[in-house]
């Protein structure tokens, strides 16, 4: 049934077919689905408990309609959002494209979300949960200071989060990546763990950077992470290049790449983070993954966590038990009790 319902959404346009989705997932709970769960997979990071390494990543419940949802499928945590301040309709359609020949996806939304107030308001009516659920927020569109728009919108979503991740990598929305410059990022910085310590609960801390820029510029992200505290580092948001071999009708489409023509660049970027911090810092992988490999790989390439989106839109939610199975089946190849076990042996 999920099969065929895969089948009709991927001829749909990009956009319904999302929403469509979304709606369905609804009705995941009157399903028989059989989450698999393994204690291989069980870890703690950040103090939080997660049954499983594998992430919603941002952007696919953009208004936390669905994460309980995406729980249920066998997510071990979500990233809700991008998340801003008011609500705002984003740039103009048609503004997703799929480039099915190359397993990838070219989207150009710019943060299209409902606002803080019904995001929060959704996570409050659906409390009882037990995953975790992480909130990615960024800056209105039409704010007169992304610094400050980011700082407040962090203010009000703090303590509606397991841990709140700030997208600075985003590549449609204009002047964002512009976030990831020093001054800038001091500012952010400085301000959200200042009032993280006058809050009774520490709460993990994320951001969330592009996989377009020069080592120099990582390390510097990097020192001031340490510097301030912050927790971990997202890697990577989409990509502005585009490879040489893309073969799909949509591969001129301007915005941000993800999906298999991601995954190199990404993990270039999570081998050098990992190698710089030597562990001090956590990582978060996302870009590419489709399957255990790519999971395990990642993990060994030094992230503690990972997260996907365009995959699933590929080959729909049973994506997720599969990719838990085989990656059990790896570590016990390996001979590995834990998957935490795997994380960074390939970096250090
Ligand atoms: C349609 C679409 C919308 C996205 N929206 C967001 C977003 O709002 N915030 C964000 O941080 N990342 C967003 N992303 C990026 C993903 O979170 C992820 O970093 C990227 O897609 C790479 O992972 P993947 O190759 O598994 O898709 C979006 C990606 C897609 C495909």
């Amino acid at each position: 049934m999920i099969n065929s319902f895969l089948n009709i959404v991927q001829k749909l346009e990009p956009e319904l077919a999302h929403s469509l989705t979304l709606k369905s997932l609804k009705f995941i709970k009157f399903m028989n689905w059989k989450d698999f769960n393994h204690p291989s997979l069980n870890l703690k990071i950040c103090n939080l408990n997660f049954d499983n390494p594998i992430g919603m990543a941002a952007g696919f419940d953009k208004n936390a309609e669905v994460f309980r949802e995406l729980f249920q499928i066998g997510f071990g945590f979500v990233e809700a959002g991008t998340v801003t301040k008011l609500s705002q309709f984003g740039n103009p359609k048609p503004r997703v494209f799929r480039l099915k020949e190359d397993n990838a996806i070219i989207n150009r939304l710019g943060f299209n979300n409902k606002g803080a107030d019904n995001f929060l308001n959704n996570i409050s009516k659906n409390k009882s949960y037990s995953k975790v659920l992480g909130i990615n927020i960024g800056p209105n569109k039409n704010s007169d200071s992304f610094v400050k728009d980011i700082i407040e919108t962090f203010k009000i979503t703090y303590s509606s989060a397991d841990y709140v991740t700030v997208n600075i990598s985003s590549p449609n929305t204009e002047s964002l990546r512009n976030m990831q410059q020093n001054e800038n990022l001091i500012n952010i910085l400085k301000e959200i763990t200042s009032y993280r310590s006058s809050e009774t609960t520490q709460k993990p801390i994320m951001i969330k950077v592009d996989p377009d820029n020069t080592e120099a510029h990582y390390g510097m992200i990097l020192n001031n992470v340490k510097k301030f505290n912050i927790d971990g580092i997202i890697t990577t948001n989409t990509t502005l290049n585009r490879a040489n071999d893309l073969i799909s009708k949509n591969k001129r489409e301007d915005g941000g790449l993800s999906g298999l023509p991601l995954k190199d660049t990404s993990n270039n970027v999570l081998k050098f983070l990992s190698k710089e911090s030597n562990g001090e810092v956590v990582l978060i992988g996302v870009g590419g993954i489709e399957t255990a490999k790519d999971v395990y790989d990642k993990i060994k390439f030094g992230a503690s966590l990972v997260q996907l989106y365009t995959s699933m839109t590929i080959h729909g939610p049973g994506l997720i038990n599969t990719i838990k199975k085989d990656l059990v089946r790896l570590l016990a190849s390996d001979g590995l009790n834990n998957i935490k076990d795997a994380i960074g042996v390939e970096s250090r």
